[in-house]
């Protein structure tokens, strides 16, 4: 028999952020709209992301963007909505994207928060139909409000992070987000326009039989991973990797698993990108009951030097990662 979609529609992610807000006694709303603002954009994000292959915006740009790589045109759409979105909403100050190349002025100096975004992750799928998503965090700025912001704001350790998460554009849309009170999943209902909770208080399994890793470089990772990953081989644990960081992290968050980026001979640090993309996933991962480190460290303790740093990222269930901390 099929199964019944067990999750009534009840819930709307408004409802909840607004519930959540009321439970918090300094709250005061701000933080409540940034979360509508970027609940808005990946609606807008998500319809264009149906429609890419009919509209012609998977394609290249003629343009690199500041780490080297080749921008799409969906990339700059999605880092348009988000940033119009979080503009109209006035209670962010600056963004910090990873498509662009300096801070994004909001023109709201009085704003409390900052947000970091990776607008659009994976975007290198997107022309074979391939899931993306997209990675943000919230911040308090450091600078005063009603003064200019600073890249300091922005140079803040993952612990700070207010609020953190991601959307992944996949079979359906989902949104999976943390205001530091454990994990919450919400899904797309698209004829509704609404997000409805589906998957509440997220806990990733502490043992996994996944790992989610690019193997191309494996002669120059570090010994301690080539190590644990023969011992996920010896495991009998299967590979997963689609080459989109959220739909790789997603699914290990769900089933239980870890997921790898070390250094490599063409990338020292790795290539995920500690503002953009790791400390959102680690605060993700940590509040999910996982666990996220660089192999030594927790990656939420790292103090960023600068906005386009890389670390290598191991993130999942708990039992695994502890085994590479072991070394
Ligand atoms: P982005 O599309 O935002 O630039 O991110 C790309 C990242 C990440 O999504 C993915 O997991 C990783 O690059 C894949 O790297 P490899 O192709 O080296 O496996
Ligand atoms: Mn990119
Ligand atoms: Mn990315
Ligand atoms: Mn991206």
């Amino acid at each position: 028999s099929v199964n019944t979609f067990t999750h009534p529609l009840g819930i709307t992610v408004d409802r909840f952020i607004v519930q959540n807000q009321h439970e918090c006694p300094e709250a005061t709303g701000e933080l409540t709209q940034v979360l509508r603002d970027i609940v808005l954009a990946s609606k807008i994000i998500s319809r264009e992301i149906n429609r890419a292959g009919l509209s012609g915006i998977e394609g290249l740009t003629d343009e690199e963007n500041v780490h080297g790589e080749k921008q799409r045109m969906l990339d700059v759409i999605a880092g348009v909505r988000f940033t119009r979105a979080l503009v109209s909403g006035r209670q962010v100050a600056a963004i910090l994207s990873e498509e662009r190349e300096g801070i994004i002025d909001t023109g709201n100096k009085h704003a409390k928060y900052v947000v970091i975004i990776d607008p659009l992750d994976g975007s290198s799928n997107i022309d074979v139909n391939i899931s993306v998503g997209t990675i943000f965090s919230v911040y308090k700025r450091i600078s005063k409000h009603g003064e200019d912001f600073s890249i300091e704001d922005f140079l803040q350790p993952g612990t700070n992070q207010v609020a953190a998460g991601y959307v992944l554009y996949g079979s359906s849309t989902m949104l999976v987000y943390t205001t530091g009170n454990g994990v919450d999943g919400f899904t797309y209902e698209p004829s509704l326009g609404e997000y409805f909770l589906s998957h509440p208080n997220i806990v990733q399994p502490e043992y996994g039989d996944y790992y989610s890793i690019n193997e191309k470089n494996q002669e120059s990772f570090p010994d301690a991973i080539r190590e644990f990953l023969a011992r996920c081989k010896k495991d009998n644990m299967s590979t997963r990797y689609v080459g989109s960081l959220v739909c790789d992290f997603h699914r290990n968050i769900m089933k239980g698993g870890v997921y790898l980026y070390p250094p490599t001979s063409a990338y020292s640090d790795g290539k995920l990108r500690l503002l953009y993309e790791c400390n959102a996933l680690a605060m993700i991962s940590e509040q999910a009951n996982g666990l996220a480190t660089n192999g030594n460290h927790r990656i939420l303790e790292i103090c960023p030097t600068w906005h386009r740093q890389r670390v290598p990222f191991y993130a999942g269930s708990k039992s695994l990662i502890e085994k590479i901390r072991d070394h």
